[in-house]
């Protein structure tokens, strides 16, 4: 067979080998049967060694030429198969960024109103100077009754329905705290007047209805200085009810009554309107009781080795899920601490509106 035959029969066999070769590998396997060591395109080159100059010089060329156009048709197979090999990986690959995401925890978790109600009303405090204090949940009968002035045997113990625990070590009378004030006691003996603080907190009393629960939340207020007096506090709470309840006005009455740790002491009620089961804070010819006050009793003064002739203060003290219950017009307080979702879905709060007075409080 003449070499222009052999090189056409290889030319034709090999083109049609690639351009055949279905993958990479097929690709590889022509090449090392082509140019290879002991492909057949370099055991035609290893002949031109034996040829004489004469024949040489048209076989090299020509031999060499096939050789090249191999390489290039293995080339451009190779870069075909490539991009093909990369199209199809894109195509599994694929992410589809159409599909409906879950909506965040931003979006569907939901503050509780107690939550709320708390941040908004040390925001108001805030706004005023206050700062907030908080304190531990189990107390000792010394700061939750003693040093707030309540006597050993006194009937207003009896009226708190305690919740009593077991002694600590060291024998200690213990109970969890039937309300806030006892932090006014922590307060006072390590704050160095003037005081101006607001404390939220869990209380417990062992009482259950409809508008009591054996767990519930107070708010605290304590100030104390040396010349604070009756007409501040009224100032400070009308301020805070107009505040809270996002009103222009309020009207209140303070009513004489008794706390141990207060004297004088006061109950005040906030004018408001009844319609059906809607109360409107603000308006109306009724009255709702709010909060508890007083001027700090000189025995609680001294009993934090504050004196009483240099120093007086006044205090408050209300129920936080009461003034949830009356703003936001929820009627059953159990229904608060029954980790209902359906419940937290209707009457809690967006994470992400926190309230502020520049934002406003609760819009
Ligand atoms: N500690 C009182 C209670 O739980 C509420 C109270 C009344 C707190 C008058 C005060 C106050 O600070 O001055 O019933």
């Amino acid at each position: 067979m003449s070499l222009d035959q052999t090189i056409d029969d290889l030319r034709r066999d090999l083109s049609a080998a690639i351009a055949s070769a279905a993958d990479q590998g097929a690709l590889e396997a022509v090449r090392v049967a082509a140019l290879g060591k002991k492909g057949s395109v370099s055991a035609l080159l290893a002949t031109l060694g034996t040829m004489q100059p004469e024949a040489r010089k048209t076989a090299g060329p020509a031999i060499n030429g096939l050789k090249a156009e191999i390489a290039s048709l293995l080339e451009s197979r190779g870069a075909e198969l490539r991009e093909k090999a990369l199209a199809a990986r894109l195509a599994a690959e694929r992410v589809d960024l159409t599909l409906p995401l879950p909506p965040p925890p931003s979006a569907t978790g939901r503050i509780h109103p107690v939550s709320q109600v708390i941040d908004e009303i040390t925001a108001i405090f805030s706004d005023m100077g206050f700062s907030i204090a908080e304190g531990p949940d189990i107390e000792t009968d010394y700061y939750n009754f003693t040093a707030l002035n309540f006597p050993e045997g006194h009937p207003a113990r009896e009226m708190h329905d305690t919740f009593f625990m077991p002694p600590a070590a060291d024998g200690e009378k213990r109970v969890l705290r039937t309300h806030t004030s006892p932090v006014q006691i922590h307060t006072m003996e390590t704050v160095t007047p003037p005081i101006r603080v607001v404390i939220p907190g869990r209380t417990y009393r062992n009482d259950s209805d409809q508008t009591h629960t054996p767990m519930f939340h107070q708010l605290e207020g304590l100030v104390i200085d040396r010349s604070s007096h009756i007409g501040q506090l009224r100032w400070v709470l009308e301020e805070f009810l107009k505040a809270f309840f996002e009103v222009e006005s309020v009207v209140t009455r303070f009513r004489p009554s008794f706390f141990p740790f207060t004297e004088p002491s006061m109950e005040v009620d906030v004018r408001c309107d009844r319609r059906g089961n809607e109360i409107r804070i603000g308006e109306g010819n009724d009255w709702l009781e709010i909060l508890g006050c007083g001027m700090v009793h000189p025995n609680v003064l001294r009993n934090c080795r504050l004196d009483p002739d240099v120093y007086q203060g006044f205090a408050w003290g209300m129920g936080i899920d009461r003034l949830a219950m009356l703003k936001y017009g929820m009627s059953d307080l159990r229904a608060f601490f029954e980790a209902d979702k359906r419940w937290l879905d209707h009457y809690g709060f967006r994470p992400l509106d926190l309230p502020t007075l520049f934002g406003g409080l609760s819009a």
